[in-house]
């Protein structure tokens, strides 16, 4: 395979690209999914716009292939991307597996609203998009998800959440 071939031609490879991609500053989302399959998210930072003029607008999301959400999300064909303000690390945190959470609930003790795919918003993020499920694709570890927008909510304010040099961070305007 490809990829298996060039980790062999240079093993420093993979640092240096997860050193250059911490370089890089993210928004941090909560991806939740809810529905026959079950409740499940998880937080990202692989998030990204595709196209506004899709038939939808699209977007996608990269989770890991061990991930539950990842299962939940192929199953129940639809998840809602909740971008974060830049005050709910906390969140982040539950969803990314760094905190202890009530009987293994990530969910627990946070207000949610569920959206019209019945993937669950948070009550107040900075933005959410609720998808369809459109296509995946299995690249390495992670399911690339892209999603068709079929509702989006978004804030009047606030500033999101931002991944920098493996820190939390907000953003403030130059
Ligand atoms: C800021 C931040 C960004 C992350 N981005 C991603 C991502 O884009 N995709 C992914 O699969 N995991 C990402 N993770 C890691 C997952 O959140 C973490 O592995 C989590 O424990 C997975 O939980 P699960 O096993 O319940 O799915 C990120 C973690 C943090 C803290």
């Amino acid at each position: 395979m490809a990829v298996a071939r060039a980790m062999t031609a240079d093993p420093t490879l993979r640092d240096r690209f997860l050193d250059a991609m911490s370089a890089t500053a993210c928004t941090v989302s909560i991806v939740t999914t809810d529905g026959p399959h079950g409740r499940a998210g998880v937080t990202v930072s692989a998030m990204s716009s595709i196209s506004a003029d899709t038939h939808q607008p699209t977007l996608l999301v990269c989770v890991h292939h061990l991930s539950p959400a990842a299962g939940a999300i192929l199953k129940n064909r639809a998840f809602c991307v909740n971008v974060l303000r830049d005050d709910q690390s906390a969140v982040a945190d539950r969803f990314a597996g760094r905190v202890p959470v009530v009987d293994g609930d990530k969910f627990a003790g946070g207000a949610w609203t569920p959206m019209a795919s019945g993937s669950p918003r948070v009550v107040d993020p900075l933005a959410a998009f609720d998808c369809q499920l459109l296509s995946h694709q299995r690249v390495g570890t992670h399911f690339v998800l892209v999603g068709a927008a079929d509702d989006i909510f978004v804030a009047d304010q606030g500033a999101p959440l931002v991944y920098a040099r493996r820190a939390y961070a907000t953003a403030t305007p130059l």
